[in-house]
């Protein structure tokens, strides 16, 4: 893992100052954000001392500095250790007011920091920091319910499971995460795929208003009605434009639903994914159906397990059909609440991961190209041969009313084309961080693998889901060029002394 306060002091310095020079020629006859400009380069220029920094926040926020018994336990959360990293400090604000005023001292005092939600994005220093100071969002844990508009206000800091069990007892939910314990922010600003996506669109589609505290500290909505050019490019725009304190998300009336887990032999795997594409291709697909299928073809004794729900009492529905006559290992699907079948949800108790996503268009003929590369390439080989060596395949359906659905609710930054496509996933687990390396390059060339198959058939996809990319893909451009100069343009008016990319330099950026 690259040294951030190193890299801070000889590369970030120059080059925020460089912007910010830049930024200084063209708003000096512009914008009253002069004189925040000339701060930022002063103080860049001096070289900020963070633990002073640290010494002032503590006056105001919650603040564990490297000292306090809490402090290991919040560095090195959670998901993955790829990314646990030494921040000098760690702040929890715990109201919006408090997120603004540490924004305010690190953007002045021009400190390197990160922002944390749930922190289950691998990539290293996304949501951490080495020698900058962390700011963890989980003691931003309310939930305002508003029957009457079906909405919910929830806090940035929030788990998925906390938001549904919450909601759960109003016999609502929201478009939101399929597994439990990963946070709302990185995966609502990173786009958000759910189960209930090919209904309502991407989590990101539903949020109604975001809560934003902007670089230097100023708190705004970003909505249809305000900032409506910032409301669009934080729908998939990640950390690049603000630290999100709050999302308002339409809710719906989904509580019962039939679904769960099926298990498969790994020997089916050919089966299950011709009945995969069977199930994308049936003209007039049903929104209510989902589902997210996984194989582990280094750990084939598990299995192929199928996530499958539909949002609605319905056993065994017809949308399923290409599945019902492979015969299953293990069978836990069944009626019950949309958040009890998610928390039958299982995920490998493995140290660290890498993943990597690629997107194409799905055919029997692409599938079996898949299946090809993964049965024959020797990376397979070597990611089994790493101690506890594990690699998942991810299938995701998503269809072109998940693309509709996005664009009837105002659109959003991702450049999604108007075609059914799978977002395929390869997940890389392992336990010793000397193996991070051969981990992503062998993750990396079988995805590359993959892609010359897709590009076979033709069936090639721009768009890379966000939320299962690895830490060197080039997600933001896959949105295409005109979004990407529509975000920097944002990213000008918003942010013109460039705060959260350079001060905020981890997570997928706007290059
Ligand atoms: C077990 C598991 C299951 C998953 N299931 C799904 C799924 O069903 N659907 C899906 O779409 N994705 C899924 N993901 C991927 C997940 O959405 C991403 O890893 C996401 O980044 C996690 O969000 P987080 O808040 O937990 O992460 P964090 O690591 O805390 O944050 C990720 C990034 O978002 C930024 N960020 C977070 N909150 C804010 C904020 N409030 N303001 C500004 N920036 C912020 C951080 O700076 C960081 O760069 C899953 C991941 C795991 C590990
Ligand atoms: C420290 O962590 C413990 C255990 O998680 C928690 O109960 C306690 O409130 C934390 N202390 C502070 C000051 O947040
Ligand atoms: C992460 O932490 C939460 C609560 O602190 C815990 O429930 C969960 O199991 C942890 N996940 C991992 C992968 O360690
Ligand atoms: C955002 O909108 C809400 C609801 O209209 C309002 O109460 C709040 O004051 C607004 N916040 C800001 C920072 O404008
Ligand atoms: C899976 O199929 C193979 C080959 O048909 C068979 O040998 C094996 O026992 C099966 N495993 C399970 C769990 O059914
Ligand atoms: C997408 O697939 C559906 C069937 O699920 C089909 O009816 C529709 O025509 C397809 N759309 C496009 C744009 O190919
Ligand atoms: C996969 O197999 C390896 C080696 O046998 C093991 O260490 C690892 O834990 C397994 N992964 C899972 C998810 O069980």
């Amino acid at each position: 893992m690259r040294n951030e306060s190193a890299y801070c002091m000889a590369v970030m310095v120059p080059l925020a100052a460089k912007s910010s020079i830049f930024l200084l020629l063209v708003l000096s006859i512009t914008t009253p954000y002069l004189t925040v400009a000339a701060t930022i380069l002063e103080s860049n220029t001096l070289r900020p001392n963070i633990k002073q920094t640290c010494e002032t926040l503590k006056a105001t926020v919650l603040t564990f500095l490297p000292s306090s018994s809490n402090y290991t336990a919040l560095a090195t959360k959670n998901w993955s250790g790829t990314a646990w990293s030494k921040p000098s400090c760690i702040v929890q604000p715990s109201s919006s007011s408090q997120a603004q005023e540490v924004v305010s001292v690190l953007s002045k005092g021009g400190v390197s920091f990160a922002v944390r939600s749930g922190g289950h994005m691998p990539s290293p220093l996304a949501a951490n920091t080495d020698g900058g100071v962390l700011i963890d969002l989980s003691g931003l844990k309310s939930i305002q319910y508003d029957a009457r508009k079906s909405e919910a206000k929830i806090g940035a800091g929030l788990k998925w499971g906390e938001v549904y069990a919450e909601l759960e007892r109003s016999k609502v939910t929201v478009v939101g995460g399929r597994v439990l314990d990963v946070g709302v922010g990185g995966l609502i600003l990173g786009s958000g795929l759910s189960y209930l996506s090919d209904l309502y669109g991407l989590a990101c589609d539903n949020v109604v208003n975001f809560e934003v505290v902007l670089a230097g500290g100023k708190l705004v909505n970003a909505s249809a009605r305000e900032n409506q050019d910032l409301f669009w490019a934080l729908k998939g725009g990640l950390n690049n434009f603000g630290l999100v304190t709050s999302f308002t998300l339409k809710t719906y009336s989904i509580y019962q639903v039939w679904g769960g887990v099926k298990l498969y032999n790994y020997t089916d795997l050919p089966k299950l994914l011709r009945a995969a594409n069977e199930y994308q291709s049936t003209p007039t697909k049903d929104p209510y159906a989902n589902f997210m299928l996984q194989a582990f073809p280094t750990n084939q004794s598990i299995g192929v397990v199928l996530n499958m729900v539909y949002l609605r009492p319905v056993p065994s529905p017809a949308a399923f059909a290409p599945f019902y006559n492979i015969p299953t290992t293990g069978d836990l699907t069944r009626v019950q609440t949309l958040r009890e079948m998610m928390s039958g949800q299982g995920v490998p108790d493995i140290p660290r991961w890498d993943w990597r996503t690629t997107s194409f268009k799905p055919s029997e003929g692409v599938y079996e190209r898949i299946e090809g590369v993964l049965a024959e390439a020797p990376e397979v080989a070597t990611i089994a041969g790493l101690t506890g060596g594990t690699l998942a395949l991810g299938l995701q359906p998503i269809s072109t009313l998940l693309v509709d659905a996005g664009r009837e609710k105002g659109g959003n930054a991702l450049g999604l084309e108007r075609m059914n496509q799978t977002w395929w996933v390869l997940d890389t687990g392992h336990w010793l961080e000397k193996d991070d390396e051969v981990a992503h390059e062998a993750t990396k060339r079988l995805i590359n693998k993959i892609n010359d198959e897709v590009e076979e058939e033709q069936a090639e996809v721009d768009y890379l889901f966000m939320n299962d990319a690895s830490w060197d893909q080039d997600v933001i451009a896959s949105y295409g060029e005109n979004n990407v100069a529509k975000l920097k343009a944002v990213r000008r008016k918003y942010d013109p002394q460039f705060v959260f990319t350079n001060l905020v330099f981890g997570g997928f950026k706007l290059g």
